[in-house]
């Protein structure tokens, strides 16, 4: 039936980015590998209000659509979709798109009930809207990329998730737009993300193989950070997110520090 369907539809294919904007080089990564694999490359930039949770940074979040636009022109994207809040969500709306399970309730889930159904929500009325044949998404967010593939199965969406790694600054902070929020010295007490992750690996490479140990370790690295506050470190597979008692290849080491009020992710495969 799909294929019907497709063949019927025009014969171009239609990469889809989807962002928050404030574009950097993580997001132009994604695009430029649209770029290369399709004929239409758009990218939505929408600040999904329904994702974040009270008290959090929706209103802070940073915003520059001049900006994006220009960087958008120099990679050569087709379309900017771009609409407003009240377009996405006009008075009354009342439908939500929710991936239940395990999948939506540890790490990200657990600190931030009801962010999942936001992001599904508005994944799902973005690919209603652009009807997408590959949509790109970082493993900088790596949850989000499981649960938009599980929902994309779940609901016979017709859009193939290409999943892309995560772009570093110099001394390895993940690329974020929220990484403008900090002052001089907070930017230099985010890497202990990245160098935590990076110690966990040197210890496994080591012979080091139990998981609650290995956590120990990065929360008394990071404990050496003054403006470093854990909110979670876990080692899960990476398939069902279920921790791992044991550390095998491919396993994902995943956490979320605050740095002063700032919250950032990052992970790495081992
Ligand atoms: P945003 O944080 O703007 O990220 C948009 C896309 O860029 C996501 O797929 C994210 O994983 C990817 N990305 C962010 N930083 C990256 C980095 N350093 N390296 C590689 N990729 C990176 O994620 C969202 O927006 C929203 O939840 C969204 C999916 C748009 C739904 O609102």
């Amino acid at each position: 039936m799909r294929k019907y369907v497709r063949e019927r539809k025009n014969k171009k294919l239609i990469g889809f980015v989807p962002t928050m904007g404030y574009l950097h080089e993580g997001h132009l990564s994604l695009i430029r590998k649209a770029r290369r694999e399709c004929d239409e490359v758009i990218v939505s930039i929408f600040v999904n209000p329904t994702q974040f949770g009270r008290g959090e940074d929706y209103h802070s979040y940073p915003r520059d659509l001049k900006r994006d636009i220009a960087l958008s022109e120099k990679e050569k994207v087709d379309v900017i979709f771009a609409p407003s809040v009240e377009e996405m969500y006009p008075e009354g709306y009342s439908t939500f798109v929710q991936v239940e399970g395990r999948l939506s309730s540890v790490l990200e889930g657990a600190s931030r009930p009801g962010h999942f159904r936001g992001v599904c929500t508005v994944l799902v009325k973005l690919f209603n809207i652009i009807n997408p044949d590959i949509s790109f998404f970082g493993e900088k967010d790596f949850q989000q990329a499981l649960i938009v593939k599980k929902m994309v199965e779940d609901l016979n969406i017709d859009t193939r998730i290409v999943l892309l790694p995560t772009v570093r600054e110099e001394d390895g902070l993940a690329m974020s737009s929220r990484n403008s929020y900090f002052n001089e010295e907070e930017r230099k007490a985010a890497i202990i993300l990245y160098r935590s992750l990076k110690k966990a690996k040197e210890w496994i490479d080591q012979g080091e193989r139990n998981s609650s140990r290995i956590i120990q370790k990065m929360k008394d690295f990071i404990a050496k950070e003054p403006l470093a506050r854990i909110d979670y470190i876990a080692i899960v597979d990476s398939k069902s997110l279920e921790e791992v008692e044991q550390v095998e290849r491919g396993n994902l080491i995943a956490l979320a520090v605050y740095i002063g009020k700032v919250r950032l992710i990052d992970n790495m495969r081992v």
